[in-house]
C-alpha cells in the first residue's frame, strides 16, 4: 500500500511522476502528493483522493522529483498527512510506504526532546529522527541510515534533498525497483510506473540505500556500509499494454479477458512442470499459502491437490501462519499464490519458511517481484497487469495453473490442457451481451437488499467465498459465501423473506445437497438465484447458466460471481476499479 515515486532525469519531472504515480494509484488513492526542487527550493503539491487526470504541475524546467499516493495507515485523510513531508528547515522531503511500527516510542521520545509534529502521520517520526540525526552525522545520508535503523516494521522510504540536489531511498520490506536509461534514472514501488520510459530495472534488495545525484546512481548496503555493484537487466515480460481499450472499467476489460489468460497461464510444458511436480510427489505434505482471493487461490488450488492429485495438501491463510511453522519442514513443499508478489503478510510467512529450511515455490504475477526472489522456483501467472484493485483474471489464471499442475502429477497433462482449452472456447461464446443482460437485470433485483448468502461445496466451496468477496469489495454489500452443509447449524436464521441466496449448482455428486438447501431457504421465503450447468426450474427464481466445463466448473462457476460485482457495483455508482478504502497491493500487515 502505498506508492513512492521519484525521478531524476532530462524530461520534465513533474510529468514523469504524474504518470509513474497515475500506474502505481493502485495501491492506494486516499492521497497524493509530488515535490520537486525548482531553483534550489523544494517545491510540493498535494491532495486528498484521485490524482487529476493531466499534471497538476505546470513548470517545464525541472529534473528532479519524488511523489507519492497513499492508503491512510496512522492519522486520517488529509492534505496535512499527504506525504511527502518537510523538514522543519524545508530542505529536504519524505515519502514512505509502509509502517512504522515503534511510531509511538519514537514520536515519545523526540517529543521529549523538543520535536514538535504537526501531522498525525508515522511518517512524521522518519523526518524529525533524519534531523535529530543529521546533528551528529556527516552528511544527510548518513543521518537517513542512523534513523531508519532504528524503525520497525516494513518500510521503504524516499527523501528529496534540495541542498545536495539528489534522492535518496532505502528499502526494508516495502517494494523499491530502480529504472535506467541514458541520462533518466526511476525509482518506484512498481516496476510498472516507469516501463513506457524504461525497462532496464535493477532490483533493490532490503537493507540497501540508493543515492541518485548527478543523473547517476549508486547501491549502498546499510549493514556493511560499503557500495554495490549491480548493473541493470532487461525485464522484457514487462511490455505490458494498460488501457480500457473500448471498455468502460479495467474490471469488465479483465473479466472478459479470462477466455485467454487461462490459456496463458497454463501454457508451461511438462518438462517445465517437472521439477516441482517430482517434488510435490515426493513431499510429506504440501501446504498453499495465500491472502484474499490469492488466498482462495490458495484453498482451490490445495483442494485439486487432494482430490485430483491426492496428495496430502493443506491450505494456510499467509497471516494464520504461525500455529503450522512447528509442522512444517524441509520435507514438505510451500507453494505461495500471490498477484503482486508484494504483500507483506504472504512475504513474512514465506520468509520464516525460508529461514526454517522448507522449499518454496511461488505463482506470480507481477514480474520482477520480492517473492520470486525469495522463491525456489516461481510460476508467471502471465495474466497481464491486472488494474482494477478487485482481482478476476489472476485469480481464475492461478487456479487454471493449479489444475493442470494436479492433473500433472497423475500423468494427465494433456487432458488437462484439452480442458482448459475447451473451456476458453466456450468462455469465448459466453462473454456476450446475452450474459451481460441478463446478469444486469439480476443486479437491478439484488440493488436494494443488504445481506446475501453464497451457497457452494466441494469444488465451489471456495468459489462461494471468493464469489462474495469480489461482491463486498465494489458493491459494499454484505455477501457471505460458505459451505452448504453450513446452513442448517446456524445461517439459516438469517434467511427471511426476500433475502436473496445463491446457490452454485454444477452438476456434480453435491447436486442433490445444494438442491435441498435451496428448497430450505426457498421455503422461508429467500429469492432464489442459481449459477452453474444444472437448473432446477423448481426450486431457482433466476438462473444463471455457466460456460460449459467439464472437471473446471469452479472457474466457470466463478465468473458470473465477478459479473454480479461489476453490475451491482455499476448499478450502486460505485468507483468499480478503485472501490474504498482498498489497494490492489498490501504491502503493510
Ligand atoms: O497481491 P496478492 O495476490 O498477494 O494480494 C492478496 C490480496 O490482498 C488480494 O487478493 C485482495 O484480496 C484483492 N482485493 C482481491 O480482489
Amino acid at each position: 500500500m502505498c506508492g513512492i515515486f521519484g525521478y531524476m532525469g532530462s524530461s520534465n519531472a513533474p510529468d514523469i511522476i504524474h504518470q509513474g504515480l497515475k500506474r502505481l494509484e493502485y495501491r492506494g488513492y486516499d492521497s497524493w502528493g509530488i515535490s520537486t526542487i525548482e531553483n534550489g527550493k523544494i517545491k510540493t503539491t498535494k491532495d486528498v483522493g484521485h490524482l487529476p487526470e493531466k499534471s497538476p504541475i505546470e513548470s517545464k524546467s525541472v529534473s528532479t522529483g519524488v511523489g507519492h499516493t497513499r492508503w491512510a495507515t496512522h492519522g486520517g485523510v488529509t492534505i496535512t498527512n499527504a506525504h511527502p513531508h518537510y523538514s522543519t528547515d524545508n530542505s529536504f522531503v519524505i515519502a514512505q510506504n509502509g509502517i512504522v511500527e515503534n511510531y509511538t516510542e519514537l514520536k515519545k521520545s523526540l517529543e521529549n526532546l523538543g520535536y514538535v509534529f504537526k501531522t498525525q502521520v508515522d511518517t512524521e517520526v522518519i523526518v524529525k529522527l533524519v534531523e535529530h540525526e543529521r546533528k551528529s552525522s556527516k552528511t544527510l545520508r548518513d543521518a537517513l541510515v542512523k534513523a531508519f535503523k532504528q524503525l520497525d516494521g516494513r518500510n521503504t522510504v524516499i527523501v528529496l534533498d534540495s541542498k545536495q540536489d539528489q534522492i535518496l531511498a532505502i528499502r526494508n520490506g516495502s517494494p523499491l525497483i530502480l529504472g535506467t536509461k541514458e541520462k533518466d534514472v526511476y525509482l518506484a514501488s512498481d516496476p510498472l510506473a516507469f516501463n513506457q520510459y524504461s525497462q532496464n530495472i535493477v532490483e533493490i534488495n532490503n537493507g540497501e540505500l540508493i543515492e541518485i545525484k548527478d543523473n547517476k546512481y549508486k547501491i549502498y548496503d546499510i549493514y556493511s556500509e560499503k557500495y554495490i555493484n549491480r548493473k541493470p537487466r532487461e525485464e522484457k515480460q514487462l511490455d505490458i499494454e494498460i488501457n480500457k481499450g473500448d471498455y468502460d472499467h479495467y474490471m469488465i476489460k479483465e473479466i472478459v479477458e479470462q477466455k485467454g489468460t487461462i490459456l496463458k497461464s497454463t501454457n508451461y510444458s511438462q518438462k517445465e512442470l517437472k521439477p516441482l511436480v517430482d517434488r510435490l510427489k515426493k513431499s510429506k505434505s504440501i501446504y498453499t499459502i495465500g491472502a484474499g482471493t490469492a488466498g482462495y487461490s490458495a484453498d482451490q488450488i490445495a483442494y485439486y491437490l487432494r482430490k485430483i492429485a491426492n496428495l496430502n495438501a493443506i491450505s494456510i491463510k499467509s497471516y494464520e501462519t504461525e500455529s503450522y511453522l512447528n509442522l512444517i519442514d524441509k520435507n514438505d513443499t510451500v507453494i505461495a499464490v500471490s498477484q503482486s508478489g508484494e504483500t507483506a503478510d504472504t512475504l513474512e510467512a514465506i520468509e520464516i519458511l525460508k529461514k526454517q529450511g522448507v522449499y518454496i515455490s511461488s505463482i506470480i504475477n507481477m514480474p520482477g517481484s520480492t517473492l520470486s526472489r525469495l522463491s525456489d522456483s516461481f510460476f508467471m501467472s502471465n495474466a497481464g497487469s491486472e488494474i482494477c484493485v478487485a482481482s478476476t483474471k489472476v485469480f481464475t489464471s492461478q487456479i487454471s495453473f493449479g489444475y493442470l499442475l494436479s492433473k500433472t502429477v497423475i500423468g494427465k497433462y494433456k487432458e488437462a490442457k484439452k480442458e482448459i482449452y475447451l473451456l476458453s472456447t466456450n468462455l469465448e461464446d459466453f462473454f456476450n451481451n446475452k450474459t451481460f443482460k441478463q446478469i444486469e437485470k439480476i443486479t437491478k433485483v439484488l440493488k436494494d437488499k443488504e445481506h446475501f448468502f453464497i451457497l457452494g461445496k466441494g469444488q465451489n466451496f471456495h468459489i462461494a467465498q471468493e464469489g462474495a468477496l469480489k461482491i463486498k469489495e465494489i458493491s459494499y454489500k454484505h455477501f457471505e459465501g460458505f459451505a452448504a452443509g453450513e446452513l442448517k447449524h446456524g445461517v439459516i436464521a438469517l434467511i427471511e423473506k426476500g433475502t436473496p441466496v445463491i446457490s452454485i449448482i454444477s452438476n456434480d455428486s453435491n447436486v442433490r445437497d445444494l438442491i435441498s438447501a435451496t428448497q430450505e431457504v426457498k421455503a422461508r421465503g429467500a429469492i432464489t438465484i442459481g449459477i452453474g450447468d444444472k437448473q432446477d426450474e423448481n426450486c431457482f427464481d433466476y438462473f444463471i447458466t455457466v460456460a460449459d466445463s467439464n472437471e473446471l466448473k469452479s472457474i466457470s462457476n466463478v465468473i458470473p460471481f465477478q459479473l454480479i460485482s461489476y453490475y451491482l457495483a455499476k448499478e450502486l455508482g460505485n468507483n468499480i476499479d478503485k472501490p474504498r478504502n482498498l489497494a490492489k497491493s498490501v504491502t503493510v500487515k
